[in-house]
């Protein structure tokens, strides 16, 4: 279906934090918002799309401090790197904001006045809790339940402060949030912000003394603003609001009426942009975002990225050894958008092996490389008349090009990479079965040229949808197929949708392999380069004995580091190894022939449902499972059951007389890890 390309679509990161250097986690929400952008200005719709970095706050200046450095000149030195990385990735972002702008700043001090205007900020005293590493205030309740180490890190602050009334906005927000059921995403997340609002909410503190590195609060110049004020305000100060309507064009273009927003935020931030942020707007008088979507983070080895851990992964070494475009597809298509994702170097590897090099990659060899070349002159043929199988794959091609079209205004762009690949599996398996190369020899020159036009035709297809993905491969392949690269206007709709567009005659390029494949050597110097083994495998670190041994020399050494573990006990990266995640139970059904077993489809969140067979047909009627949410060991390597794979296993607890499988009470997505 054609989109409104008349809509203004506006899509922003989160603004990052300059006390450090980018990494994948940065990359993954700015690769993330690009894609978006990307594919919105190939559906021909108004486009922008912001970016930045976030200058102020304790945070910042604590850490210019700790390396001797003024603050300004300590982020005027962060910051580019930031835009760098992003440039790396190919990231499209049309305006770059940083919160010591000028531009900024004023408008932050605007919209604190508009606060003010509508009566809700006062003076008071904030004494209470506060996390520089987060830069929020803590709650008493919030305080206790840190661990220690955490707690440690975490300041006690008494000092005047402005509030906000955010008080007088719970009704108003759920208000909000009733009339808008899609603003914040996924649904699981909306539900715990409503949780959280519902709660009851306190006034905030808006304000600081303790340190000045920050926007001036206007009329009291001792205070500066709360860094999370100052930072939010970029979505509609980087446009020139809000200004006066009518005073900036673009801030009436792409927060105006008509006009759909989308902050990109992961996880940690959604409480400031689906509380905070519209209850601001509300009292402001300015319209909020459309929507606010959550990402989850990535992990490395299953544990949180940090200096501590040494497993802090920048961007630019990705690129260098793997290419922009695997990196942007392997962040897009791995990890369910929403959920957590584990990062591995191998699994980089395996996504470029299984569905670039072999998938497209190959696809696009055999057909143009191969046949095209060598039997048709490097010429697209006429097409003739389509029988069933041209009309199969010429479906599937619609069904791609629909459900895709639907996971990206959806914001699930794995999903919409999966509906892409079933037409790149669908057209490598028509060629399988119309082998083309055998026509050739039989001289079926009709048939030949009906089967080379359909492929190139899926390839052109392909083609546009992979755009907003790896633009640099889309542009490759269109130059291999004889096109020119998309010319991107405003208004006009790219994406596919009428069959048979590709012109008869068009002289194809065949070039270098566009996913060359890797041999087992070149894949052991890639990892190499990361410090992994030749099959992407962590290496011991440097002086480790083989597992066995240490224990011995460890114990002999009587290290006070090495401690055995208590009897009975496992280590903590033994128990990660187990990955446990949140299954939702869609269908389940006897196994014929056995009184014990029922087979389930779970849904984990992925592109199918995993069959599991379970041992519990006693204990339940099929039906009482569905919809339940259960706990599933993912990562069991699967095996078969009274002839049935299992690819997993449903974990439950029993006693003699009762038998109950664990189940999740709130509603979790379904494959979030459960730790
Ligand atoms: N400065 C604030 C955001 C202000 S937006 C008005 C901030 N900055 S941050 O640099 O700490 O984080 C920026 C974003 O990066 C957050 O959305 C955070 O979730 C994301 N990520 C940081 N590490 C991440 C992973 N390991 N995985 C995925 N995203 C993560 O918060």
């Amino acid at each position: 279906m054609a989109a409104d390309t008349t809509k203004p679509f506006y899509v922003t990161t989160p603004i990052y934090y300059v006390n450090d250097k980018p990494h994948i986690g940065h990359a993954y929400s700015t690769v993330a918002a690009d894609v978006l952008a990307r594919y919105a200005r190939l559906r021909g719709r108004p486009t922008r799309f912001l970016t930045g970095t976030d200058e102020h706050g304790q945070k910042i200046e604590e850490r210019a401090k700790e390396l001797g450095e003024d603050p300004a000149e300590f982020v005027d030195r962060m910051s580019p790197p930031f835009k760098e990385a992003f440039e790396q990735l190919n990231c499209s972002f049309d305006d770059y904001i940083r919160t010591t702008e000028a531009r900024h700043e004023s408008e932050v001090q605007e919209l604190w006045q508009m606060l003010e205007a509508s009566g809700d900020i006062y003076l008071g005293e904030y004494e209470g809790w506060y996390s520089v590493a987060d830069e929020a205030f803590i709650t008493e309740t919030e305080y206790e339940e840190l661990d220690e180490v955490t707690k440690k890190k975490v300041k006690r602050v008494a000092e005047p402060s402005y509030f906000f009334k955010l008080s007088a906005y719970g009704e108003k927000l759920l208000e909000f949030y009733e009339a808008h059921p899609d603003f914040v995403q996924p649904a699981g997340r909306f539900n715990e912000v409503k949780a959280f609002v519902k709660g009851g909410l306190r006034d905030l503190s808006i304000s600081r003394t303790s340190f000045t590195w920050g926007v001036p609060v206007p009329g009291d110049e001792k205070h500066v603003m709360y860094v999370w004020l100052d930072a939010l305000t970029n979505y509609i100060s980087a446009l020139g609001g809000p200004a006066d309507p009518g005073a900036s064009p673009l801030y009436d273009k792409f927060w105006g009426e008509g006009a759909e927003q989308v902050h990109i935020v992961g996880k940690d931030i959604l409480r400031f942009h689906a509380v905070y942020w519209p209850a601001f707007l509300l009292s402001a008088g300015i319209t909020p975002p459309t929507r606010v979507w959550a990402h989850g983070w990535l992990t490395i080895n299953g544990e949180k990225m940090s200096k501590r851990l040494g497993n802090f992964i920048p961007p630019k070494p990705l690129v260098d050894a793997f290419g922009v475009d695997v990196v942007r597809y392997y962040l897009m298509r791995e990890v369910g958008f929403g959920q957590d994702g584990d990062f591995a170097h191998k699994h980089v590897l395996a996504r470029y092996n299984g569905e670039l090099a072999n998938g497209l990659g190959n696809l696009l060899n055999r057909m143009v490389t191969s046949i095209v070349r060598k039997q048709l002159d490097g010429k697209v043929p006429e097409p003739g008349e389509p029988t069933e199988d041209e009309k199969q794959l010429l479906l599937t091609a619609q069904r791609a090009a629909t459900e895709a079209a639907k996971h990206m205004d959806d914001v699930q762009p794995h999903r919409a990479l999966e509906k892409i690949w079933e037409l790149v599996g669908a057209t490598n398996r028509y060629v399988d079965q119309t082998a083309p190369w055998a026509l050739a020899k039989n001289g079926e020159t009709e048939k030949l040229g009906r089967v080379a036009y359909t492929v190139l035709e899926a390839l052109r297809w392909v083609s546009v949808m992979i755009a907003p993905f790896m633009p640099d491969k889309a542009k490759g392949l269109r130059e291999q197929l004889g096109l020119d690269d998309l010319a991107v206007t405003e208004g006009t709709d790219h994406w596919p949708e009428a069959w048979g567009e590709l012109p008869v005659g068009t002289q194809t390029q065949p070039g270098d392999p566009l996913f060359p494949r890797l041999h087992p050597k070149e894949q052991a110097k890639l990892f190499a380069g990361f410090g992994l083994g030749p099959d992407g495998e962590k290496l011991p670190a440097e002086g480790d004995a083989p597992a066995e041994a240490k224990t011995k020399t460890k114990k002999a050494k009587k290290s006070k580091k090495a401690e055995p573990l208590p009897e009975g006990c496992i280590a903590f990266d033994q128990f990660l190894a187990v990955e446990l995640r949140v299954g939702l139970v869609r269908s389940a059904e006897p196994v014929e022939g056995s009184d014990k077993l029922l087979k389930l489809a779970i849904d984990l969140g992925e592109e199918k449902p995993r069959q599991v067979v379970a041992g519990i047909r006693k204990h339940y009627a099929p039906d009482d499972l569905v919809d339940k949410r259960v706990v599933v060991v993912a990562n069991l390597a699967p095996r078969k059951i009274f002839g049935l794979e299992s690819q997993g296993m449903v974990l439950a607890a029993s006693t003699d007389d009762a038998f109950s499988v664990l189940t999740v009470e709130a509603e979790i997505p379904p494959g979030t890890r459960a730790s």
